[in-house]
């Protein structure tokens, strides 16, 4: 068993991966086939056929269900066998283990729990951007050789951007390291937020919104164990309040599923939604190509921090005041990963 967070909701992909084939995903070390069969259900099975152990995800799908392979069993969405080839009898073992998934505003979000039996009792978050008239959104994936806890610490300290993203959304490294910067939460959530008002647009902002001089900034970092959500923008310096949820301006809306894969790899799901400006209504495809060039840059830098990380395996890092976030974050997940203290009988 793998030290992760389960019992919950996790992203296991977007609604537009699942197409006519099946799709092999490792998530939280447990290998699964996810699919969706010709009648439109998705599901998520162990990725191990019962008879002779062949992956299921090189099978093919039908309107059933997904058939295997090698000899053609049959099985449906609950991981039931439903046919076997040549013969009339199922045998009553025939089965695979089967986790719940379901589709919401275009996210794929599997439950995962530390039993068999284990089900859920409630429905994964609504992503409400997806679905917003006012925003468009495009987005992607990313497959890490690095732990999911470094990617969490990369998007809860955003004060990189002046140093890592320097042709896109990054601008004057002094300012972003000067930013304000207030840190909340509980047990399920750290929020940080970050202010910057009065500093120079960045490359994709002017690209995306026609700025005239300087522009107060905001980031909004929202982080849940399963995933973040990160409220980025830019309005004309003094044309509203930092503190209005309906300010104006240019505004990014990151969603960011961040799954484990195994101790040391990670899944990385992310969109964008924008919301262009009356005179730039073409602006989300370059918003979308350049949030991914960004994304290509965190991911250079968090796997070659990995990679030296083993290099000197062991060695103490030092804290400075932008890893507030970051470092409760950790602590959340340490809270919820921790074995319960054994109860000692006197
Ligand atoms: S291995 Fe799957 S049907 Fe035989
Ligand atoms: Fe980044």
């Amino acid at each position: 068993m793998t030290s992760f967070p389960r019992n919950r909701w996790w992203v296991a992909g977007f609604s537009w991966e699942l197409s006519s084939t099946p799709l092999a995903r490792c998530l939280l070390g447990q290998h699964l086939v996810l699919f969706r069969t010709a009648s439109g259900e998705v599901a998520a099975l162990e990725d191990r056929c019962c008879h002779k152990e062949l992956p299921l995800s090189m099978g093919t799908l039908e309107a059933a269900g997904l058939r295997c392979g090698y000899h053609g069993l049959l099985f449906d969405t609950q991981g039931r066998c439903i046919e076997v080839p040549g013969q009339q009898d199922v045998p009553a073992r025939a089965k695979v283990r089967a986790f719940p998934l379901r589709e919401r505003d275009q996210i794929l979000w599997i439950w995962i729990g530390d039993t068999r039996d284990a089900q859920p009792e409630d429905e994964p978050p609504a992503y409400a951007f997806h679905a917003d008239p006012r925003y468009r959104f495009g987005g992607g994936s990313f497959h890490y050789d690095a732990p999911w806890q470094l990617i969490h610490d990369n998007l809860m300290d955003l004060s990189h951007l002046g140093y890592v993203h320097l042709k896109t959304i990054g601008g004057n490294p002094a300012v972003h390291m000067n930013a304000s910067l207030s840190v909340t939460g509980d047990t399920q959530h750290v929020k940080v937020v970050r202010l910057m008002p009065a500093s120079a647009p960045p490359p994709t902002y002017t690209a995306a919104w026609p700025f005239t001089g300087l522009i107060d900034r905001w980031q909004e970092v929202d982080f849940r164990v399963s995933h973040v959500l990160v409220w980025t923008g830019g309005m004309d310096t003094g044309s509203g309040s930092l503190d209005d949820p309906a300010r104006g301006g240019f505004h990014m809306r990151g969603f960011h599923g961040v799954t484990p894969e195994t101790e040391h790899s990670a899944h990385y799901f992310w969109t964008v939604a924008t919301n262009p400006h009356p005179d730039r209504k073409d602006v989300t495809q370059l918003v979308v190509d350049q949030t991914a060039a960004t994304f290509e840059e965190d991911k250079v830098v968090i796997e070659a921090q990995w990679r030296n990380q083993q290099r000197f395996p062991g060695r103490a890092q030092i804290y400075l005041s932008i890893d507030a976030g970051p470092a409760r974050a950790r602590r959340m997940i340490s809270a919820l990963t921790a074995e319960p203290t054994p109860t000692v009988a006197v």
